[in-house]
């Protein structure tokens, strides 16, 4: 049964034929040639945190790809009132053929496929955003023609769009400089991760060291969901870790801008950063629908 729990669960050969088949899926979607491969199945998509993007790109992708979507927010379902994960996987794997889910926990994810017989997808956690990442592959590729030999930054809060863009980085041949405060490292089975690449991977302190050269620079809000209270004390930490102007003087020439959104400018991007690369930015956030929907079909039927 093919899942995607997390990025790292996946070779970079899985990586690459995803993308393609992105690709394929979004010439196809331009110009009108139908592809209803999921005809009759049914995803359920499981919501305990809020989303745009996410939600309407699955419950739009499964349409377009023949199948149905049921939007399943935890605030109507019986898991919000405490059922157990492992038996709302054993009764939904009765009703549709594959879940999506957005929550907290990563374990919750992967209860969701030990204990279930359907195909578990991962729209975030506080753990990772692997889907999030593959549409950013996509569309780095689309700018740049190929992923090997260039360089990715991430500057910010080491989170779980850090954690999976070190993976889908350097699982495609990228290599990745990130940025962060003392105490907002990723977690230790990251750095392990990362380090196995060798000088593939930097931890910086000074975001101008991780973004000098880069082709690709990433970030991302500093504090995330469920992270409200702590905003305060987050600002504080991230001041100096903005990608602005300055720090664009020192990347590449050509260098990309991406940003998984929703963007808060003035705190980890200025507004005039996010404006000249907006082109970029809301590429990427088309590609989620392309991306996700490649992932629907390896997922689905394979
Ligand atoms: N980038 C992203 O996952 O957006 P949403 O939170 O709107 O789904
Ligand atoms: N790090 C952010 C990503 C949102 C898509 C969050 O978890 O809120």
């Amino acid at each position: 049964m093919k899942h995607l729990l997390k990025l790292e669960d996946w070779t970079s050969e899985e990586i690459v034929e995803a993308l393609n088949l992105a690709d394929q899926l979004k010439y196809e979607q331009k110009h009108g040639i139908e592809h209803k491969i999921l005809k009759g199945k049914t995803l359920g998509m499981i919501f305990e945190k809020a989303s745009t993007r996410t939600r309407v790109s699955f419950e739009v992708g499964m349409t377009q790809l023949g199948g149905y979507p049921l939007f399943l927010s935890s605030n109507d379902l019986q898991i919000g009132r405490g059922e157990p994960v492992e038996d709302t996987a054993r009764v939904l794997s009765r009703f549709i053929d594959a879940i999506m889910i957005r929550t907290f926990e990563q374990s919750e994810v992967e209860a969701l496929a030990e204990y279930g017989s359907i195909p578990i997808i991962n729209g975030l956690t506080d753990y990772c955003h692997p889907c999030q990442v593959l549409a950013d592959l996509m569309t780095i590729r689309e700018f740049k023609g190929s992923l090997e030999g260039l360089k990715m930054c991430f500057i910010g809060d080491g989170n779980n769009m850090m954690n999976s863009l070190i993976v889908g980085a350097l699982r495609t041949g990228m290599s990745i400089s990130v940025a962060c405060p003392e105490g907002y490292e990723p977690p230790k089975q990251i750095i392990e991760f990362a380090e196995s690449f060798g000088d593939k991977f930097e931890l910086c302190r000074k975001p101008a060291d991780a973004a000098k050269n880069a082709d690709v620079v990433y970030t991302d809000v500093w504090a995330s969901m469920g992270q409200e209270e702590e905003k305060k004390v987050r600002e504080a930490a991230f001041e100096g870790y903005q990608v602005n102007a300055e720090l664009m003087e020192v990347t590449h020439k050509g260098c990309m801008v991406l940003h998984c959104l929703p963007a808060h400018r003035g705190e980890e991007i200025t507004a005039d950063v996010f404006e000249a690369h907006a082109d970029e930015i809301f590429e990427e956030a088309e590609n989620r629908l392309h991306a996700q929907k490649a992932v629907l079909v390896k997922c689905m039927t394979e």
